[in-house]
C-alpha cells in the first residue's frame, strides 16, 4: 500500500547530542550514549509519537577533538537489536560506512536485524570519510576507491539478501524436506575490490530486506545512491538547496528507470519549539548558556512555537523539500517537546499518521516490497 501522501519522521538519536556541549545540561544523563536504557527510552517514545524509524549515525575514527557522544558510543546494529526487543513498530536504522567493513557480514547482520525486528531494519550505506581507513586495515585505498568500493559493497549486499527466493524453505517434518534447494541461489560476485561467492545464510524478511539509505552530495554519489537507495539524508541547514537537491535527485532517480514515488527525502534538522515562541527562545538561551564564551552556536530554522514549526514542516513537504524529517536532538527535551507539541498539529493538519499503517518499515514508508530477482514474476 502507498500512504507517502503523509509525511514520514524519524529521529536521530546521537546520546548526549551532536553537540560540543549538550551533555552538560543538568536533565542530560551525561553517559547518555552508552546507557541502553537512556535509548529504551527515546525509542519507546518516538514510537508513542508514531515516528517511522530511529535512526544512528556513525562514526569511523576518532580523536580527542571529537564531540562527546562520538568518544564514547553504541554500535549500531548491536544497540538496535535491543532496541528491537522493546518496540513493535519503529523502524531500525543503522549506518554502516561501505568503506570499512565486508559486505558479506553487513549483509548476514542487517538481514539478522531485520529477522529478528520482523521487518523493521534498514541500512545507511555511507562512505564516510577516508580517516577510517587506518582503521580497518585500509591504508592501501584512498579517496577516489570509495565511491568505486561503495558501489560493489552495496551490489553484493542486494545480491545476498536475494540468496533464497521467499518459498525456498519447506521445513516438511514428515517427508524430511528442509529446503528446496532449487531457489537457493549463488551470487559469485567478482569485482575490482571484493569477491563474494554466497549464498548468505539466512532467508528474507518479512519485508522482503532492510531499507537502503544513503547520504553523499558528490556526482559519484549520486550516480550509485539513484539505482539503489531508497531514501537520501539531505543537510537540511538550507531550503533552497534541499529543494533544489530533492528535485536533481529525483530526475537521476527517472533516469535510472525507478519511480521517483519509491524515493525519500530525508533532510535532517534540529528542532527547538516551545508552547510560545518566548519558551522556545528559552531553551535556546539554555544552550547557549552551556557553551564557552565565544561558542556559537546557530539558532535552528525550525525554532519557535509548535504552529510555526508545523507550518514550517508543512511548507518544506508540500513543496517537495522533504518526504521525511530526520529529527536531530539537542536539547534533552528536544523530541518529547515534538511529540508533545508538534505531531499533534501535524495530525490535526492531516499530514502526519495516528496509527501505523503497517508492522514493517517498508510497509509504514511506502516503499514497494522488493521483489526477489530470481523470483520468476507469473
Ligand atoms: C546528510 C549527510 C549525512 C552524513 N552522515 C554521515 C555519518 O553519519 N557518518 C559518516 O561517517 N559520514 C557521514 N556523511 C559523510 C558521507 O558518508 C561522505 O563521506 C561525504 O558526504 C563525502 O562524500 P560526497 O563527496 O559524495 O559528499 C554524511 C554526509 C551527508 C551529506
Amino acid at each position: 500500500m502507498k500512504n507517502k501522501r503523509q509525511l514520514k519522521i524519524g529521529v536521530i538519536v546521537d546520546g548526549v547530542g551532536w553537540s560540543y556541549n549538550a551533555w552538560r545540561h543538568p536533565n542530560m544523563p551525561a553517559n547518555a550514549s552508552e546507557s541502553v536504557d537512556f535509548y529504551v527510552k527515546k525509542a519507546k517514545r518516538a514510537e508513542e509519537g508514531k515516528f517511522d524509524m530511529v535512526f544512528l549515525a556513525d562514526v569511523s575514527h576518532i580523536g580527542p577533538g571529537n564531540i562527546p557522544h562520538y568518544l564514547s558510543m553504541f554500535e549500531g546494529v548491536t544497540i538496535l537489536s535491543a532496541l528491537s526487543m522493546a518496540t513493535s513498530h519503529i523502524g531500525l536504522a543503522a549506518t554502516i560506512a561501505t568503506s570499512y567493513a565486508d559486505p558479506f557480514t553487513v549483509a548476514r547482520q542487517m538481514a539478522s536485524l531485520d529477522k529478528i525486528s520482523n521487518g523493521r531494519a534498514a541500512w545507511n550505506a555511507i562512505t564516510s570519510n577516508p580517516g577510517g581507513l587506518a582503521n580497518y586495515s585500509r591504508r592501501h585505498l584512498s579517496k577516489d576507491d570509495l565511491y568505486p568500493l561503495n558501489k560493489e559493497f552495496i551490489e553484493i549486499v542486494e545480491g545476498l539478501w536475494d540468496s533464497y527466493e521467499d518459498d525456498a524453505f519447506i521445513r516438511d517434518k514428515k517427508s524430511g524436506i528442509f529446503l528446496n534447494s532449487r531457489k537457493m541461489h549463488s551470487l559469485n560476485y567478482r569485482g575490482e575490490y571484493f569477491s563474494v561467492d554466497g549464498p548468505l545464510n539466512i532467508s528474507r524478511s518479512s519485508q522482503g530486506r532492510p531499507v537502503i539509505f544513503q547520504a553523499g552530495t558528490s556526482e559519484m554519489f549520486m550516480k550509485i545512491a539513484s539505482k539503489h537507495a531508497e531514501g537520501i539524508l539531505v543537510n537540511g541547514d538550507d531550503y533552497n538547496y534541499a529543494r533544489q537537491f530533492s528535485e536533481e535527485f529525483r530526475k537521476r532517480v527517472i533516469l535510472a528507470g525507478r519511480d521517483p514515488e519509491d524515493l525519500l527525502i530525508m533532510p535532517t534538522q534540529h528542532v527547538i519549539v516551545g508552547r510560545t515562541e518566548t519558551e522556545a527562545e528559552e531553551k535556546f538561551q539554555e544552550l547557549i548558556s552551556l557553551s564557552p564564551p565565544g561558542y556559537h552556536i546557530r539558532k535552528p530554522q525550525f525554532f519557535g512555537s509548535a504552529e510555526t514549526v508545523a507550518d514550517m514542516i508543512e511548507h518544506w513537504y508540500q513543496t517537495g523539500a522533504m518526504d521525511l524529517l530526520l529529527l536531530r536532538q539537542e536539547h534533552p527535551s528536544g523530541i518529547d517537546d515534538f511529540i508533545d507539541l508538534v505531531v499533534p498539529v501535524l495530525q490535526e493538519k492531516g499530514i502526519f499518521r495516528r496509527e501505523y499503517e503497517s508492522q514493517t518499515l517498508r510497509g509504514n514508508l511506502g516503499l514497494p516490497y522488493p521483489q526477489n530477482r530470481y523470483t520468476q514474476v507469473q
